[in-house]
């Protein structure tokens, strides 16, 4: 009988980390590590968990995720983002496990208007990027490369937590309730990303044990605006909205925030789905399976 392969989670109050945690496949032990259990921010308290659990994966989905806020506090972002897979990569070097590492569209600037390949030069934007890209710099400086995955995402949003499907649903019932237009930003293009199949192609890649820089995103493309209409009109017809607001598409400039997004950051995926035997799905297919799992007054 050959053993389970032990895999450490970090982040498993997060969306991702939940989502991981429903579809633990059979023949995984998973550790699961919360903000409670393990802070990402004590680099000793990384080491010290792979050095005891001595894991076969870290799949590392916790991270200091709130865009706007690491603009004001970069050290702490800095120390959850990069100091983190720094510390599990240099202990999982000792050990000989593998690190599953979530990164994101951010660490590109978004400026060359096509869909960015794996191995493109990194150049983010804001302070979040930045400390994504210096984490994946420095797992790729302490493991060698067939024990480091890198998993770059984008635009992740899942049933459950803080995300922007959540946001526009109480958005789309409150200003169709005040008969207001909801303004979003119509001139950032990405595309969505569900938590569930973001999970599937992590478990995907533990299985078939892809090592190297990748990218996961659902697929097409789309504006913020084309999504949060997609969330109105899907949402109506599964009942989970009585009607939607009227969207409104504005420019970036007309929703300042602390930090400077991409305009265009489209992951290349094909030679992840390669890699990992996954077709695509289209990212309003995934949309309608998330709000299929959403409960009714959320
Ligand atoms: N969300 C996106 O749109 C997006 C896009 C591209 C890439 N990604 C990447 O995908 C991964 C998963 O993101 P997600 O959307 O699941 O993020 P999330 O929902 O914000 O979850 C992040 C988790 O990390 C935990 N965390 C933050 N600081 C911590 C600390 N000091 N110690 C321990 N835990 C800490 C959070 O704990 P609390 O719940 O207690 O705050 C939360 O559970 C991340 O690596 C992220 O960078 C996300």
């Amino acid at each position: 009988m050959t053993s389970a392969l032990k895999v450490l989670i970090t982040g498993c109050g997060g969306q991702l980390g939940q989502a991981l945690l429903a579809s633990l496949p059979p023949g995984i032990e998973g550790i699961v590590t919360t903000r409670a259990s393990l802070d990402l921010a004590d680099a000793e308290a990384c080491g010290a968990a792979v050095r005891q659990h001595r894991p076969d994966w870290v799949i590392n989905s916790g991270a200091y995720t709130a865009v706007d806020r690491a603009e004001s506090e970069p050290e702490l972002a800095l120390r959850v983002n990069a100091g983190a897979p720094d510390a599990f990569a240099a202990a999982l070097a000792d050990t000989g496990g593998r690190l599953l590492q979530l990164s994101t569209d951010f660490v590109f600037n978004g400026s060359q208007g096509s869909p960015y390949q794996p191995d493109q030069a990194r150049d983010p934007l804001g302070v979040y990027g930045a400390t994504k890209a210096e984490g994946e710099r420095r797992a790729a400086d302490r493991l060698p490369p067939d024990r480091l995955c890198v998993l770059r995402t984008s635009w992740v949003y899942g049933p459950v937590g803080q995300n922007f499907c959540l946001t526009m649903l109480r958005l789309h019932r409150l200003k169709a309730a005040a008969g207001e237009p909801l303004a979003v930003i119509a001139d950032q293009v990405g595309c969505p990303t569900s938590t569930s199949t973001l999970a599937q192609a992590c478990w995907a890649a533990i299985a078939r044990g892809v090592s190297g820089f990748h990218h996961w995103s659902d697929a097409g493309a789309a504006s913020w605006y084309d999504f949060a209409v997609a969330i109105g009109e899907l949402a109506v017809a599964r009942g989970l909205l009585p009607e939607a607001a009227a969207v409104r598409p504005i420019g970036t400039e007309e929703y300042p925030t602390p930090a400077k997004r991409p305009s265009y950051s489209l992951l290349d995926c094909r030679a992840t789905r390669r890699a990992l035997d996954l077709p695509p799905l289209h990212w309003r297919q995934a949309l309608a399976a998330v709000l299929a799992q959403v409960p009714p007054a959320a």
